[in-house]
């Protein structure tokens, strides 16, 4: 498999640092603030012409500790510019608010996480913007049937919320930019091993909260861009929202962030030896993991991915019902059963249910869950699961 966690590994360890040479500490500081303290008027009134720029300003427009989580991410991405908001969620609906506008249409998967949907549906209908919804599998010919006059945003997720659905982001972006729309795309699960700005994607989201935080205790978004103009936009957006994110756990984000190389790289090979289990289980009727050979979407996955992330579905066979599903995850003692993923920990949980789909692509075949399978011994989580099987299939 191609891996660039090695690469990642070294950008890492020194990426956001203070320079090697000057006397101070190896980690840049935390920093708190409100208030920034100018020496004159000449300089209060300069800073006021900084806000496209990392200068200390006012809280709001961020700190050294903000500063160097941005440049952070904006590297693992490949962007030129990222801001760093309070919530993965945050990511989402900032830029859809940035770029969208009254009597705008914007295309959305059917796969795309569940609060995305309802901010498209709630918050953005009300301000007059219409959303569809799009099967994540189509064709560029197929999104271009779907393309009105009116059409700004192509949002794409790839792999897709839960069913891990793989998106063909430089066809469907060739299409959005024929037709001048901007394409987003929620880069949560390829974090570094998906390099958006080289397929096409115009702005990335990412939930700093899953891989790159890393432990479970922090809740945080980052929007990277790599344009000057799109950065004008975004940039403007968030600070005409009051938009702002702990430093605390922008200051945890950067230690996580020293580390996810090696994690990634334990929990990929895991998640692949965890999956490849299941996928033999005559219990299981597909598993939806894109790095598996002859997986769904693996093709696209193998073209446009360097590696993979620890966070796959699973489909049970259909003579097995929702209850058993649930009684599975039950049963399981390693896998706690919750939301969100990314964390050491391994998670389980099942999703038949628990998930809209509006443009026809929600049958799976079985009862579904998603795993998250975190820093354990990939041998322990097998046994667990045999465990968790047992439980499934009990009369
Ligand atoms: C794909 C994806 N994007 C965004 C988010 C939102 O992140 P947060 O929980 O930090 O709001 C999540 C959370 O589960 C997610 O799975």
């Amino acid at each position: 498999m191609r891996n660039s966690t090695d690469r990642l590994a070294t950008m890492l360890s020194h990426l956001a640092r203070p320079a090697q040479d000057a006397r101070c500490f190896v980690n840049p500081p935390l920093t708190r603030g409100s208030t920034v303290l100018y020496p004159d008027m000449a300089e209060r009134r300069a800073a006021g012409k900084q806000r496209l720029e990392q200068a200390l300003i006012y809280g709001t427009m961020g700190n050294p500790t903000h500063f160097a989580l941005e440049n952070l991410v904006a590297a693992i991405e490949g962007g030129s510019r990222c801001q760093i908001v309070s919530t993965g969620l945050a990511a989402v609906t900032l830029p859809l608010l940035a770029f969208l506008k009254s009597g705008d249409h914007m295309l959305m998967p059917d796969s795309v996480y569940g609060p995305a949907r309802g901010f498209a549906e709630g918050m953005l209908k009300k301000l007059g913007i219409t959303t569809s919804f799009y099967d994540p599998a189509i064709t560029a010919a197929g999104l271009a049937a779907l393309m009105r006059p009116q059409t700004s945003v192509v949002y794409t997720e790839s792999p897709g919320s839960h069913t891990f659905e793989m998106q063909d982001i430089p066809a469907l972006a060739e299409v959005a930019h024929a037709h001048g729309a901007k394409v987003m795309l929620d880069n949560t699960w390829g974090i570094h091993f998906f390099q958006p700005f080289e397929h096409g994607v115009d702005i990335s989201i990412q939930a700093l909260t899953k891989y790159v935080g890393g432990h479970s205790d922090i809740l945080l978004g980052a929007v990277t861009v790599n344009d000057d103009a799109d950065w004008e936009v975004l940039r403007t957006a968030a600070g005409t929202l009051g938009q702002y994110a702990s430093p605390d756990d922008c200051w945890l984000a950067l230690r996580g962030a020293r580390t996810l190389a090696v994690r990634l790289e334990h929990q990929m090979r895991a998640g692949i030896e965890v999956a490849q289990w299941l996928a033999g289980r005559p219990e299981v009727l597909s598993v939806l993991h894109p790095a598996l050979p002859g997986a769904p979407g693996h093709d696209l996955w193998a073209r446009d991915f360097s590696g993979a992330c620890s966070l796959f579905g699973v489909v049970f066979q259909p003579r097995y019902s929702v209850e058993a599903s649930h009684r599975f995850a039950e049963a399981l003692t390693l896998f706690g059963i919750g939301a969100s993923w990314g964390g050491y920990e391994s998670l389980v949980l099942p999703t038949t249910g628990f998930i809209t789909r509006t443009a026809g692509t929600g049958d799976f075949g079985g009862p579904t869950v998603r795993l998250h399978v975190g820093l354990e011994n990939p041998a322990d989580l097998i046994a667990d699961l045999q465990a968790g099987l047992a439980a499934l299939a009990a009369p």
